[in-house]
């Protein structure tokens, strides 16, 4: 086998270098660069970008080694209804995921890649999800035709020689194959953001363990290690070998005298999940301390002890800018004070960034993210709704003394969370591990349609709707199999931050608060709380949550925590519906689940209510 000759770094892993001269003939590049994840190559890529009006730098007082990235406006998000799962039989993809059959796939995108990186550079980009070597740890290639990704790769993951050299010949590595689709004919001039939003394919091959992405340049549809590999062909991996791959952000907890839990959470979008991950302990909370492991993803597995492990597979941060500001989130600040990228966001005139939210006042003129001047008065928004930083975790002030240790923290609790206004209580715990899981596959959050103000709930099982590689019905048989091998699984529990009053009023005041919750919660899970029996699972008494420097009647938090019979049959009713899909997959155990549920409520008085005697 001959070794490519080309810039970068080096290798002689002959099955990987097979598939990039495959990829050379098919995807014709005008050079190759095998990215080594040097400095030095991250500075050049940075400058190139710049000379070509991808990027902007910004000043290096206020923001060191740090650009600005305007994306073409028609790529700025991760397009679920162009992701596809070609498992080789459509029943394996399940009735919540786009299918075509994998030889149709291939031969789409086979034709599409065909000359596709004409007059541009060919990046190879080898990468860990994992601390490198770690067991929990998956090698991934990804070949691209974008430096945006090549350095955004470098701050999201372990990446360059140094994964090679943990490679070596070894031949399990997933080939994630990227272009942006648009080749350059001879002498014609770039755009700064190539893409080819008309035709994008964002594809998993889960039987091959392969992801083909072409047509965007952005985010989850580019960066092929996050969603695409670390979610949806890790989900199939863990399915395959026995462990998690989870959409879930990992917090260690830890109490004044010391002792630290940590806790996975899953949260739909939009439900404050890297707030939680960063969470900053209330007044009346000294000497707690809440450490991030992860903000998104969560690989578990179980440990020889009968407990489970997680690392975070990623190694930056790849936040939601807009509504992100020091009072919100100061550890995400000052994560983003240096060495990141911030995508779509504004431009303040001295050089630095800005986008809603993250100061209370309005800076007085910008150019917005489509970079054109904005005042206050443009009655614009300064940066896109998904403007993303792209930070290193390790600068993360919360980041967790353990968050690269190569063998996982211990999971005591797994949190489920979406955004719902009526009837769902701020906190229960689950009766059980399969109670836990149906609590967990009926999970929903509300997209409030603000012109006719209903809120309508999507069902978004785990978190997990656009990030389960495989048929759902058989990842809930998964969870369910994996809680029957442990000898101590984590509790699991439903937490709800938005219920509103009648008048339309949060009634929880979130946040920092939420930690009131979580001590509950870590409290629980270690034996020693208490929990009443309510028809939705355990639940604190107010005299269970510690309310100091808090003044949080017992009646207001009785009226946050109580359930509707009515109402509560209506949504177990509603399970059903939910259910209706996944036909003869679904875990028996629901069945089961629903009507034990059905029967509690029809037991309870029309509103049931935790009282003070309790
Ligand atoms: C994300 C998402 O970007 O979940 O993390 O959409
Ligand atoms: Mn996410």
């Amino acid at each position: 086998m001959t070794k490519i000759v080309t810039e970068g770094a080096a290798t002689s892993n002959p099955k990987l270098l097979a598939w990039v001269d495959e990829m050379v003939a098919l995807c014709k590049p005008a050079r190759v660069h095998w990215c080594d994840g040097s400095q030095a190559e991250y500075d050049s890529l940075c400058q190139q970008m710049v000379e070509a009006g991808t990027f902007t730098k910004l000043n290096e007082k206020l923001r060191p080694n740090s650009y600005l990235c305007r994306s073409d406006p028609a790529d700025v998000a991760r397009v679920e209804d162009r992701t596809f799962i070609c498992s080789k039989s459509k029943g394996d993809a399940g009735p919540t995921n786009n299918w075509m059959d994998p030889r149709e796939m291939k031969a789409t995108l086979t034709a599409l890649y065909d000359g596709c990186m004409a007059g541009r550079t060919m990046y190879i980009v080898p990468f860990s999800m994992g601390p490198l070597g770690s067991h929990i740890a998956q090698i991934g290639v990804e070949i691209t035709d974008s430096p945006y990704v090549a350095v955004s790769m470098r701050i999201m993951t372990r990446m360059g020689q140094k994964v090679l050299d943990v490679l070596g010949n070894r031949e399990d590595f997933v080939p994630c194959m990227h272009s942006v689709g648009k080749p350059l004919a001879p002498g014609e001039k770039d755009v700064a953001w190539p893409c080819n939003p008309k035709n994008i394919y964002i594809a998993h091959f889960p039987d091959d363990r392969a992801i083909w992405s072409y047509g965007s340049g952005y985010g989850g549809n580019a960066l092929l290690g996050k969603k695409c590999l670390a979610l949806r062909i890790a989900s199939v991996m863990a399915r395959d070998e026995g462990w998690l791959a989870e959409h879930m952000l990992i917090v260690g907890v830890e109490n004044p005298e010391g002792e630290k839990t940590y806790v996975a959470a899953a949260f739909p979008s939009a439900c404050g999940k890297t707030n939680f991950a960063m969470m900053q302990p209330p007044a009346g909370f000294e000497g707690w301390k809440v450490w991030t492991v992860g903000d998104d993803i969560a690989w578990i597995k179980p440990g020889a002890d009968g407990k489970l492990y997680a690392i975070n597979p990623e190694a930056g941060l790849f936040g939601v800018a807009p509504g992100t500001g020091a009072k919100t989130n100061a550890n995400a600040i000052a994560a983003c004070r240096a060495n990141s990228i911030f995508t779509n966001v504004g431009l303040t005139d001295d050089g630095d960034i800005w986008w809603e939210g993250l100061t209370d006042e309005k800076p007085k003129h910008l150019i917005d993210w489509k970079g054109r001047d904005w005042t206050p008065e443009s009655g614009e928004l300064a940066a896109h709704p998904n403007a993303r930083f792209t930070a290193p975790m390790a600068q993360c002030p919360s980041v967790d003394p353990d968050w690269e240790n190569p063998d996982g923290v211990p999971i005591s609790a797994f949190i489920f969370g979406g955004r719902v206004s009526k009837d769902m209580p701020l906190v229960f715990q689950a009766f059980n591990w399969s109670h836990g899981v149906y609590l967990a596959a009926t999970m929903g959050s509300e997209a409030t349609a603000a012109a006719v103000n209903q809120a309508a709930m999507r069902r978004d099982p785990f978190a997990m709707l656009p990030f389960c590689g495989y048929n759902m019905a058989d990842y809930f048989n998964h969870w369910l199999s994996i809680g029957r091998k442990l000898s101590n699984p984590p509790r699991i529990y439903r937490v709800n931050w938005f219920r509103k009053d009648e008048n339309g009023k949060f009634m929880w005041p979130g946040f920092g608060d939420n930690m009131r919750v979580l001590k509950w919660v870590v409290d629980r899970a270690h034996g020693r709380g208490y929990g009443v029996e309510s028809p939705l699972g355990f639940m604190p008494r107010h005299e269970d949550i510690d309310w100091n420097k808090l003044d949080f009647p017992a009646e207001k938090f009785y009226e946050l925590m109580k359930v509707d019979r009515d109402a509560g049959t209506v949504e177990a009713r509603a399970h059903e519906v939910h259910f209706e899909k996944f036909f003869d997959r679904l875990p028996k155990e629901f069945v089961y689940e629903r009507e034990l549920l059905k029967s509690r409520l029809w037991r309870s008085p029309d509103v049931w209510e935790l009282s003070p005697s309790e």
